[in-house]
């Protein structure tokens, strides 16, 4: 089946089995390998990616579901050589220990930070819970959530 995206505004058409799913599409036909796969089974979080204006776990969902769709993935987040200002925080607060979930950490931090521009710990934690970090890194990275709506948020 064909499947026509924009991916960090970039226009794509591929060829797909219906069975290939949207997490699979990204790093296979069109090479973003930022997107992880951690579990395969909508638990984890590493596979985040925004789809039309959401935070979506990639590895539940279909390349064909995506047809016409918006997709912004974590190469796409920083612009003319700058750090999107969730990245940034993320490095500033050493937000990360082996890395592995970051990229679907700091997709969901967006969604929650555009959702709510000043949330509690409380509500970073609550609104993060989607994503796992098996470094347990939680801590630095609810600094890192805090520190970014600090400097302006999204
Ligand atoms: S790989 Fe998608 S939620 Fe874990
Ligand atoms: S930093 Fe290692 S899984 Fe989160």
């Amino acid at each position: 089946m064909k499947v026509s995206v924009t991916v960090n505004s970039t226009a794509y058409e591929r060829d797909v089995e219906p069975r290939t799913l949207l997490v699979h599409f990204l790093r296979d036909h069109l090479g973003l390998m930022g997107t992880n796969i951690g579990c395969d089974t909508s638990q984890c979080g590493a596979c985040t990616i925004h789809m039309n204006g959401m935070a979506v776990k990639s590895c539940t969902t279909l390349a064909v579901q995506a047809e016409g769709a918006e997709i912004v993935t974590i190469e796409g987040l920083a612009s003319n050589g700058q750090l999107h200002p969730m990245q940034q925080a993320f490095w500033d607060n050493h937000g990360l220990q082996c890395g592995y979930c970051t990229p679907g950490m700091i997709m969901s931090a967006v969604k929650l930070v555009e959702n709510n521009s000043q949330p509690s710990e409380a509500e970073i934690r609550q609104g993060l819970e989607g994503n796992l970090c098996r470094c347990t890194g939680y801590n630095n990275i609810v600094k890192a959530v805090k520190a970014a709506t600090i400097a302006g948020g999204d």
